[in-house]
């Protein structure tokens, strides 16, 4: 059976941030590798629920078990979060929360030190998303479902996203879609197309 796609509603965060850290190692189960279990959705789902012209929507089969998140204007999206995001998150999780060089501090320091999309690529392709869907949705054109909706739903030229390399199959997933590599790091890909 297929998911519903529908809208996130306020009061489904906490069931996101669960389904990013169940998905959060390179698309398998980061539970073990993080002490703190919400950090991982406080930089990559939480903004996105908060961010006004940001477009979220989840799959919804017996519960949500997939969402897409994206926004139109990266750039806009980063200046948002460094006004309205990111200061809080630095008072709660301060540098040294976590042992030097763990999974948990190296989110602590991307939280103090966001990475910041390059120009050449958000001049090209402004809008970014992120996907990820629980075991029991992947593999049945849910995916494809979801970041369809997104795509008809963004207004821009075009949209990129990171993948790690590890993740073999997302990167899969991202070509069938439609998308190129457009930049490659050491251990991971920008990917993008234009809308
Ligand atoms: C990656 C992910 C979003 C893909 O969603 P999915 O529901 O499993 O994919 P779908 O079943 O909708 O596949 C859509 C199309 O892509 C193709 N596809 C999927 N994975 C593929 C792969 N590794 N290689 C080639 N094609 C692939 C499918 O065959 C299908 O083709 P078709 O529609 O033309 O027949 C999902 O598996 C997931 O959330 N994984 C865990 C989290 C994750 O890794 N997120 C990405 C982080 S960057």
């Amino acid at each position: 059976m297929s998911a519903k796609i529908r809208t996130y509603r306020p009061g489904e965060e906490q069931v996101l941030y669960d389904i990013c850290l169940l998905t959060g190692d390179s698309g398998a189960d980061a539970t073990a590798l993080y002490e703190d279990p919400r950090l991982l959705g406080e930089v990559y789902v939480g903004p996105y629920l908060r961010f006004p012209a940001a477009l979220a929507l989840v799959g919804d089969e017996s519960g949500v078990a997939g969402y897409v998140l994206g926004v139109p204007d990266t750039l806009a999206f980063e200046q948002w979060c460094d006004r309205e995001w990111w200061p809080d998150l630095r008072d709660r999780y301060p540098l040294g929360t976590f042992p030097d060089g763990s999974p948990d501090d190296r989110i602590v320091r991307l939280i103090h030190k966001p990475p910041t999309a390059s120009l050449d690529v958000v001049e090209r392709y402004p809008a970014h998303l992120h996907i990820d869907l629980l075991p029991r949705l992947q593999g049945q054109g849910d995916g494809r479902r979801l970041l369809t909706a997104l795509l008809d739903g963004l207004d821009a030229p075009g949209v990129h996203l990171g993948v790690g390399l590890a993740n073999q199959r997302a990167i899969g997933f991202y070509r069938r879609m439609g998308f190129t590599e457009v930049h490659a790091y050491t251990h991971s890909l920008i990917m993008a197309r234009r809308l």
